[in-house]
């Protein structure tokens, strides 16, 4: 599991093994849209302002991978123990 603030809500959630960030958001409250939640769609899209993630999307480009500010929240998930998103 790692844990994910939210830095304009105000929130420290903890994604478990075998649930989505997205899955996580929704339980608390947290609207996000998503559409295919295959890592296709981009739909799901979140800012990341710290923190490494693995990304399991083939949304995103590589060079967009490799810098780390956006994370498909339907499929990635963090390297690190915390990951903090602009929501
Ligand atoms: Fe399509 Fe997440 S819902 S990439």
């Amino acid at each position: 599991s790692f844990e994910i603030d939210l830095a304009r809500s105000a929130m420290t959630l903890t994604v478990p093994a075998g649930k989505s960030i997205l899955d996580v958001l929704r339980e608390n409250g947290i609207n996000m849209s998503s559409s295919c939640e295959q890592g296709a769609c981009g739909t799901c899209r979140c800012g990341v302002i710290e923190g490494d993630v693995i990304h399991q999307d083939v949304y995103l480009s590589d060079g967009e991978k490799a810098e780390g500010r956006s994370i498909m929240t339907c499929v990635s998930r963090a390297a690190s123990n915390r990951l903090i998103l602009d929501i």
